[in-house]
């Protein structure tokens, strides 16, 4: 049994105190909840704040991006040095917003899944695809080659520090999930990439969480399926009521 993760990403919606109040009311809510992992991704300028509304608790801490340059001249963008030294323990790679709106090719992605690892941080991998490629009935492909892309180069003993999330792109933000059975399809259809490439038991291990619209009516039929190990969560992350349920689900 691999124990299950939700997540949440924040995006660019917070202020700094409005993260720090929410991080402290996730913290005392996290103390009841076992066998449960939780990882929040705060914007860039948070971390340091909500680090220190957390650091008594077990929650993990990631940012929502990184540069793939360990250091050097690169304006405006942040190393993953930076982010170990202020806290993170994770970081979000190849989120759909990231691929759509700033260019991120599967290159690239690769390139800050090496840097972060070889940094120490844990990764968590967004893969999905659009609309068009649904409908389309190029789901499988897109995901494969996200996943097969983005794992170039990475030993077999990186496995444990890596999550991946399947997100398609169709369902974040719009109130639209998948259907369980329709993620759980494509998480075995990652997992049995992962085996091609890796040792049975450690594409076993892994956790492969589902993104896009989860909320508090939606997650204890996805969190039923033994392939769904877990949720990323952008909307529903952003208020105590509702993230607490998730947690809690
Ligand atoms: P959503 O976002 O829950 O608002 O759909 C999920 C994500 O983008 O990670």
């Amino acid at each position: 049994m691999r124990d299950s993760v939700i997540a949440a990403n924040w995006k660019m919606n917070l202020g700094i105190d409005e993260a720090r109040e929410l991080a402290i009311q996730i913290s005392a809510s996290e103390k009841k909840v076992a066998n449960r992992e939780i990882i929040l991704f705060p914007s860039f300028l948070q971390i340091t704040a909500v680090h220190e509304a957390i650091k008594d608790s077990e929650i993990g801490l990631g940012a929502q991006d990184v540069h793939f340059e360990d250091k050097g001249a690169f304006t405006g963008e942040v190393a993953a040095f930076q982010l170990v030294e202020a806290g993170c323990s994770h970081v979000l790679i190849g989120h759909s917003e990231r691929r759509h709106y700033f260019r991120e090719d599967y290159e690239t992605v690769n390139k800050k899944m090496l840097t972060a690892l070889r940094s120490g941080l844990k990764v968590m991998l967004c893969v999905g695809e659009s609309l068009e490629e649904r409908e389309n009935c190029i789901t499988e492909m897109v995901v494969v080659d996200q996943v097969v892309s983005a794992f170039e180069q990475v030993p077999e003993k990186e496995l444990e520090n890596i999550y991946v999330a399947y997100e398609p792109i169709w369902a974040i933000g719009t109130g639209k999930t998948a259907t369980t059975e329709d993620a759980a399809h494509v998480h075995e259809i990652i997992r049995k990439t992962l085996k091609r490439s890796y040792s049975e038991e450690a594409a076993e291990a892994m956790r492969i969480l589902y993104g896009g619209s989860v909320k508090p009516d939606n997650i204890k039929s996805l969190l039923a399926n033994e392939q769904i190990d877990g949720a990323l969560v952008g909307g529903a992350s952003l208020k105590h009521s509702s993230f607490d349920q998730l947690i809690n689900a």
